[in-house]
Order: structure tokens, then C-alpha cells, then sequence
């Protein structure tokens, strides 16, 4: 299985930022995708009641049952995972739980059916049940830390990753967020760790895009250990180009559609440098953490500006 051990149960990864328009849902939908090309069993998990990685992936949203109504318990497990026997254009050996715009209202509709369960346990239940199913489970995350959905993906990952852009606030954002990582370790999921931090459209040869690269790699360095990498960013980071709003619109992937792309060659790096740090955290576990989502290293307010 590509160095990835799942003996004890499928591994779950989140993709998240409070900030929208960061390359979240792009990013969750290619890992997803890549990774299920190179074998592994794949669920991916559209948490967002935008519902963009369920358009991306060709599915309509209203179409079928998916996490709005296995949450209210309008229908079962069963029926809200969707693979290619239901949906053609969906590859081999990757499913999805579809998002739909119902989504907005989950948070008033939990709130009523279980008035003493934690909104952040919604989840808990059916990944605990899709687990032994899927050898990784993909949650794309809604640009909200309050929502319930968004709460609970961080309740029950294994690993988080980080999406952002090169932009001059990126770093206070992702301050913000492995802060909310860090909290969460220490009160609801002792397991969570940082993977990494995936930027995406950076834009060739310009000189604020390096500086802010240098800069994400100064405040999150890697886990300092021989054969691993010096950055918890994912390096090459992805280019940007007009190709990926237009698989986007076609309802396709990269991998499907322009295989031999530079774009489709930097997420397929990505989803190569998934599985090695999977594999490497799964070594660690007894012995260090590999990618522990620890902050030491990050400076109180992170963000500088460039010397002019
Ligand atoms: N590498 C890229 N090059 C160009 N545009 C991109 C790239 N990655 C994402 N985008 C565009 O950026 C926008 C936001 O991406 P999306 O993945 O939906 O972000 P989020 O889920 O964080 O809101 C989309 O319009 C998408 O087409
Ligand atoms: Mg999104």
C-alpha cells in the first residue's frame, strides 16, 4: 500500500482554513483523487455547504443523500456514500459523501433533534464505522471554525492539513489555525497532528510568493529528523494556472483530465509527500511524534512585510 500501514483502521485527514478561497476544497478533491489512483481505498468527505468539492468531482448536490441527511438521520450510512456503480464518472477505488446547500441549516437541525449531544461529535459515530472500510477518509472542511461540521472534522482527523495561498496575510491565518490545532490536541482530540501546509495558485517568478514561501517555512519547520523535510510545507507548492477553474467547470480532475499537466505533477507530489509522512508519523508514533503540531517555533503575530 505505497508505504501507508492501515492495519489499525483507515487514517483521516482533514483540509481546512477559516479562511475561504484558500485552495481547500481543490486541494481535499486532488489528494482524494490522487490517492486513490495510486490504490488506496478513498472516501472523501464534502463537509462544506457550498458543497465545491461535490460539484468538482461531477456530482450534482441535490441529487442524492449525503452528510446533511445521514447527520439528521434522514438516511443511513449505507445510502450517503456514493461510489462509480451510482455515479460513473466516479474513478475506481474513490467514493464521496456528497455536500448539499441543506448543510447551512445542520447546526439549527442538530440542535433540535439532540439538544445534550456536543456538536463536535456529530462525526465521531460514522467515521468510527467507515474506518475499517476505507484505507483514507478526506474531510474538505466549510471556511468556519463555529459550524458543526467544521468542528467535528477536527474532533475526529488523524492529521490536518493546512491550505493557503502566497498572499501577505497568509501567515497570520495559518498562525490562527495550527493555534486552533494545538487547542484542539489539548481538549477533544489528543491525536491530531499537523501533516503539513499545502500552498496552492502561487503564481511563477514573483518576488512576494518567495519571501512568503521562505517565511512559511521559517515559522513551521519540519520535524528536524534525517531523510525527512526541513519544512512542514509540501514542497513543490502548486503553481498556479488557468487549467484548474477549467477542469473545475468540466465537474473533472486534473488526474483525469490533463494527466501530464505541470499542475496535475505538483498535486500528484503532493499526494506522494502525503503518504510518506503518514508512513513516517505511523513509524513515529511509538517512538517520537514525527509531525507533532507543536508551535514553538512560530513568533506571537508572525506576520511581517517585506523590507521595501
Ligand atoms: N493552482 C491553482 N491555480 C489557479 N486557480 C486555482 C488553483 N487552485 C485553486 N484555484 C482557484 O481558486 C479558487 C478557490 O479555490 P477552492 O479550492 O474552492 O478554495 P476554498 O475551498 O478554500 O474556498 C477557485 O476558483 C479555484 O478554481
Ligand atoms: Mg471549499
Amino acid at each position: 500500500m505505497n508505504g501507508i500501514e492501515t492495519a489499525w483502521g483507515g487514517v483521516i485527514i482533514a483540509i481546512g482554513n477559516q479562511k475561504g478561497g484558500v485552495g481547500k476544497t481543490t486541494t481535499a478533491v486532488h489528494l482524494a483523487r490522487g490517492l486513490a489512483l495510486r490504490g488506496h481505498r478513498t472516501l472523501l468527505i464534502d463537509l462544506d455547504p457550498s458543497a465545491g468539492a461535490t460539484i468538482h468531482l461531477g456530482v450534482c448536490p441535490d441529487e442524492y443523500h449525503g452528510v446533511f441527511e445521514l447527520l439528521t438521520g434522514e438516511a443511513e450510512l449505507e445510502d450517503c456514500i456514493l461510489d462509480h456503480t451510482e455515479v460513473p464518472r466516479l474513478a475506481e477505488n474513490l467514493s464521496m459523501m456528497p455536500a448539499s446547500r441543506r448543510l447551512e441549516t445542520i447546526d439549527r437541525r442538530l440542535g433540535e433533534a439532540n439538544r445534550f449531544g456536543h456538536p463536535a461529535d456529530v462525526l465521531v459515530s460514522p467515521t468510527a464505522r467507515l474506518r475499517d472500510r476505507f484505507d483514507i477518509i478526506v474531510l474538505d472542511t466549510p471556511p468556519s471554525t463555529t459550524l458543526s461540521t467544521s468542528l467535528s472534522a477536527y474532533k475526529v482527523a488523524d492529521y490536518f492539513i493546512l491550505a493557503t495561498l502566497a498572499e501577505p496575510f497568509a501567515m497570520s491565518g495559518l498562525c490562527v489555525a495550527a493555534r486552533d490545532i494545538d487547542a484542539v490536541r489539548q481538549h477533544g482530540n489528543a491525536n491530531l497532528r499537523l501533516l503539513g501546509i499545502c500552498v496552492g495558485s502561487v503564481p511563477a517568478r514573483t518576488l512576494l510568493a518567495g519571501w512568503i514561501l521562505r517565511e512559511i517555512d521559517q515559522a513551521f519547520p519540519g520535524p528536524g529528523l534525517p531523510e525527512q523535510p526541513t519544512t512542514l510545507r509540501f514542497v513543490p507548492s502548486i503553481r498556479r494556472s488557468t487549467v484548474v477553474a477549467r477542469v473545475q467547470r468540466m465537474g473533472l480532475t486534473l488526474f483525469d483530465r490533463l494527466p501530464g499537466h505541470p499542475v496535475t505533477e505538483d498535486f500528484m507530489a503532493l499526494v506522494e509527500a502525503v503518504e510518506h509522512r503518514i508512513a513516517a508519523a505511523q513509524r513515529g508514533l511509538d517512538e517520537h511524534e514525527a509531525y507533532p503540531a507543536s508551535l514553538d517555533a512560530v513568533s506571537p503575530g508572525g506576520h511581517h512585510e517585506p523590507a521595501a
